[in-house]
């Protein structure tokens, strides 16, 4: 097959819920994909390549990014998704907890992005899309979880800082900020209090977060944005 031309997304978190939801929105957009994380399965799609492996590991960033040149020959997007959500009261955090989330969403997102980024400015332009959550802008009493703000508030920080260090020289970077999302992060049974949560009443689908990150990818004058979709949660309650 050939790929000449083809843009190349490199997706994390990939096997299921907001992950899996991105891998098909690119594949529509015509990018070939790149689709990792620890338990994603081969893809009968000649355009999806799987790699296995854990993101907070070093190696699988270079694996990741290795993957996409030799099938596609480049790299154009990532789009870091993957993540872990540990919501418990500050002082009841553990070492393996904070060591944990720390590796999967900041360090899973400082390598594979640091890897792909000379291969977009060699190209002459990329976009780095991360999902983050509403909870950094918005803490709420009943949801205690500083991990996720901690981690999630320094992605939001690092795409403003990103998008100013790439400004001129053709790579955006934005953020993605969902709600309650339903994906199997959430159980069925919390889903109604869960859907309170929200100014509109509901939880947020899958489409809504990958319908934001498709616009972000086809919005060439949006750098440095944090879209919130969160069903109006950031606005106020
Ligand atoms: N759902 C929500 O309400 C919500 C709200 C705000 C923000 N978010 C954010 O949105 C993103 C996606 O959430 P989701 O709800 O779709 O989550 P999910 O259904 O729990 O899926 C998480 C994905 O991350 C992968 N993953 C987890 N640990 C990994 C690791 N160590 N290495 C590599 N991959 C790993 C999982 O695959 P494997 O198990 O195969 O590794 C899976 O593909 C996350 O960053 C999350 O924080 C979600």
């Amino acid at each position: 097959m050939s790929t000449q031309g083809q843009k190349v997304a490199v997706i994390t978190g990939a096997s299921q819920g907001i992950g899996a939801g991105v891998v098909d929105a690119y594949r529509k957009l015509g990018y070939g994909v790149v689709a990792t994380s620890r338990s994603i399965g081969e893809s009968q799609d000649r355009g999806v390549v799987a790699v296995q492996g854990d993101i907070a590991d070093p190696a699988t960033a270079e694996r990741v990014i290795a993957a996409g040149l030799e099938r596609f020959g480049r790299i154009d997007t990532v789009v870091n998704n993957a993540g872990l959500f540990v919501a418990k009261p500050f002082t009841d955090y553990t070492e393996d907890e904070y060591a944990t989330v720390l590796g999967v969403n900041l360090a899973g997102f400082f390598r594979v992005t640091r890897l792909a980024v000379p291969h977009m400015l060699a190209q002459g332009g990329g976009h780095i899309v991360s999902i983050t959550t509403s909870l950094v802008d918005h803490a709420n009493s009943n949801v205690p979880s500083v991990l996720a703000s901690l981690t999630k508030g320094g992605l939001q920080s690092a795409t403003k800082s990103l998008a100013i260090e790439y400004a001129t020289r053709g790579i955006r970077a934005n953020a993605v900020s969902p709600g309650t999302i339903k994906t199997p992060m959430h159980p069925e049974e919390t889903h109604e209090v869960l859907a309170g949560l929200h100014p509109v009443g509901r939880m947020g689908e899958v489409s809504d977060i990958v319908d934001a990150v498709v616009y972000l990818e086809t919005a060439p004058f949006v750098t440095g944005a944090i879209l919130h979709v969160d069903g109006g949660m950031s606005a106020g309650h």
